[in-house]
């Protein structure tokens, strides 16, 4: 769709996978600029050009819609790709649940904040600057385990549940958007497990070739990033371009 992007956007900047997508995108598009949206600051983001291409905000909270509107609005150009990264599977206190005996509502409402609307506020908050002709590329990092189909194992109730809950969610926006925009691609990618903190106390029982480092996983979705046509909006495509049910 779009072979050398000239703005892109990329929240939950801080993550494991999300930092080395920017690496790989500086790397490989050098002139591109990359605009990043965080809970942290921009120091803690190593390689970023500065201030004027960060935003500190919670896309969790409602207010997010408004501050990374006006931050969007400030910018020269809307951004060409972005590639939401928000996601949460435990915290130090709280680790997925196998049985739904441990399945609590604080839990599963946080998964939806984190997980979904993230997602959705950062939506809303490109849908108020977004000029019909700019063509638009969206990708948000889900989960193969959100996918109702390919569930045979059960567990970890509320990471699957809210990232069901982002797929369909990514499904109404193609919708929305191929109506509302000349050009546009919108989809979810499952990124394949991945050496993060996310990932990190699940590890033991994946197999060391099962288990990809950030630089790797960055490069296998900015390949399909940048093989994107409009055609493929609505998909759930994981880490090596192959369609998942939803
Ligand atoms: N690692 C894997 O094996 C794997 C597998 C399948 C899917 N995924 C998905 O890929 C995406 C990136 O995962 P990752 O492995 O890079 O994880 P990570 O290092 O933990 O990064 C997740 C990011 O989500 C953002 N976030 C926003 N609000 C949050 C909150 N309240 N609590 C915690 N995090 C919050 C954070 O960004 P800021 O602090 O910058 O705002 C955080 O850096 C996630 O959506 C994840 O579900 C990962």
């Amino acid at each position: 769709m779009l072979e050398s992007p000239h703005s892109v956007l990329i929240a939950g900047a801080s993550g494991g996978i999300a930092q080395a997508i920017g690496a790989e995108i500086i790397r490989r598009y050098p002139q591109t600029r990359l605009l990043t949206l965080s809970r942290t600051s921009v120091d803690r983001i190593p390689g970023h050009a500065g201030e004027r291409h960060h935003l500190s905000v919670a896309l969790d909270g409602p207010e997010s819609v408004d501050a990374v509107g006006s931050f969007l609005a400030e910018q020269p150009s809307p951004p060409h790709w972005i590639i939401s990264c928000c996601g949460i599977l435990h915290d130090e206190f709280q680790r997925p649940e196998k049985s739904l005996s441990q399945c609590e509502d604080r839990w599963l409402l946080q998964s939806m904040r984190v997980n979904v609307l993230s997602h959705l506020h950062l939506a809303q908050a490109v849908d108020g600057i977004l000029p019909r002709r700019s063509p638009l590329l969206w990708a948000s990092l889900s989960a193969k385990v959100g996918s109702i189909t390919d569930n045979q194992l059960g567990g970890w109730y509320s990471y699957r549940a809210s990232k069901a809950a982002l797929n369909m969610l990514i499904k109404n926006l193609s919708i929305e958007w191929a109506r509302k925009l000349e050009e546009s691609c919108v989809v979810a990618i499952h990124p394949g497990t991945t050496d993060t903190s996310l990932s990190k106390p699940f590890q033991a029982n994946v197999p060391p070739d099962k288990l990809s480092s950030p630089a790797v996983s960055a490069n296998r979705i900015v390949n399909i990033l940048g093989q994107l046509v409009a055609s493929d909006s609505g998909k759930f495509l994981s880490w090596d371009g192959s369609e998942i049910p939803w």
